[in-house]
């Protein structure tokens, strides 16, 4: 049987699940894809650390540029990660004529035009299923099995860290500071969590899952991107009151001549599929024109799941390899020749869930919904919340779900609240999922 040489750079918690699970499943990979996988070389600034798995000292390096220009490695896996030296040495892979197979979300979400473009002058496959939904094949699912549709929009919860820190604010009624904390004892989130709860994480994901579903590279810059930082406990537990959980979530959705990119904390109904992926778990709905709702769940990060992934990625590129028909899944493919808008978050249509704390004093609450309405923001529910002890200096919690408003008129409206003095300190606004 014919032989794969796989060099790895990056020998890290992913790398070891990469060659753990090939050796693991040699045989059956094999026979499922024609062709023995083997890794060749393994770099890594750190040769001495005990990774857990058996590999042969003597494939191992320092030199990354020693697996690159291997002849016999014939599928460069990129496990880096970072927009640093990964940047570097991809280029060179893909200039040296290797295929690639990487899981840099970071990387692609920032110089994917770059990087595509010179997979594609190579002429050799670029692959980067593990870059979204680790363990979920979501790439693969919008490349082969939902190609067919038109993409009317795609709900993700794309950052375990965050659904694991928003599930523990929910279920204990903890504030963020302290579910970061378990987030962080837990072993989940980085000792600097900003990559996940600021949101930049999910929404590296959602303009790779963008550029995909809508065939233009979505700049980083055009994504209107708000994390879980400042998000209240009090805000998570009067949403479930009112029958919702927060979730952040990463929403794509095209109409045919525009495309929203946006990552936000979201109410989420609770009877709704996504409310119920709790702690680390991941998952994705994307409604296809063909194929209506379609729900893919799973764990979006971890050793063993990323490596399934990645692992999936090397098979299609070996395949792609025997058939001598490299290239065989382009990166992102052009659907038009005029790209499509991305709408500004001003722009948008959605309903809201608004708390001010009101001064307590008669009429207050009469302004405020006057002026919601003077701007055309139509209110669907309005509660007070709580009784004496939620009072605070004379200000009282008043929450309001609204119907769908264009985010200019509410964000118009709030500012002339803000204004009139009605209100003890800025209001909070929440989008939710219509
Ligand atoms: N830090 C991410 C998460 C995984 O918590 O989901 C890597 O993207």
């Amino acid at each position: 049987m014919k032989q794969m040489g796989v060099g790895l750079l990056g020998f890290g918690t992913v790398g070891a699940g990469v060659v753990d699970g090939l050796q693991r499943n040699r045989e059956l990979l094999a026979h499922r894809i024609g062709a023995d996988i083997v890794v060749r070389r393994i770099a890594d600034v750190d040769l001495s650390r005990d990774r857990g798995v058996a590999v042969d000292p003597a494939i191992l390096t320092t030199d990354a540029r020693a697996v690159i220009n291997d002849p016999s490695v014939d599928i460069v896996v990129e496990l880096i990660g970072g927009t640093g030296i990964a940047r570097t040495l991809v280029t060179e892979a893909l200039k040296a004529g290797k295929a690639v197979v990487t899981a840099n979300k970071k990387l692609l979400a920032e110089y994917g035009e770059e990087i595509f473009s010179l997979a594609e002058e190579a002429g050799v496959d670029l692959y980067f299923g593990a870059s979204v939904g680790g363990g979920i094949p979501i790439v693969r699912v919008l490349r082969e099995g939902l190609v067919g549709n038109t993409i009317q929009s795609l709900f993700g919860i794309l950052n375990g860290t965050c659904n694991y820190i928003l599930t523990r604010m929910e279920n204990e009624s903890l504030p963020f500071d302290e579910a970061l904390k378990a987030a962080q004892a837990a072993g989940y989130a980085e000792s600097n969590p900003s990559l996940d709860v600021d949101g930049f994480d999910t929404a590296h994901k959602a303009v790779i899952l963008a550029s995909l579903a809508y065939g233009f590279h979505v700049p980083m810059s055009v994504a209107a991107v708000e994390g879980i930082r400042s998000l209240a406990g009090v805000d998570v537990q009067f949403a479930r009151e009112l029958g919702y959980r927060i979730k952040l979530l990463a929403v794509i959705r095209g109409d045919g001549t525009e495309v929203e990119v946006r990552v936000h904390p979201t109410l989420v109904a609770r009877d709704h599929m996504l409310a119920s992926v709790s702690h680390v778990f991941n998952a994705v709905m994307v409604r296809g024109d063909l194929s209506g709702d379609t729900l893919y769940y799973g764990r979006g990060a971890g050793r063993e799941p990323t490596a399934s992934t990645v692992i999936g990625d090397i098979g299609d590129v070996a395949r792609n390899l025997l058939a001598g028909s490299p290239r065989h899944s382009r990166g992102i493919a052009k659907l038009s020749s005029e790209p499509l808008r991305v709408r500004a978050l001003s722009a948008i249509h959605s309903r809201y869930y608004l708390r001010l704390m009101v001064v307590d004093r008669a009429g207050s609450l009469g302004q405020f919904t006057t002026i919601l309405g003077k701007h055309g923001v139509s209110i669907h529910a309005v509660s007070q919340k709580g009784g004496a002890e939620a009072q605070e200096g004379g200000f009282v919690p008043v929450v309001t779900l609204t119907h769908l408003a264009r985010e200019a008129d509410v964000d118009a409206a709030l500012a002339e609240i803000r204004a009139a003095g009605i209100v003890g300190e800025d209001p909070v606004k929440l989008r939710m999922l219509d």
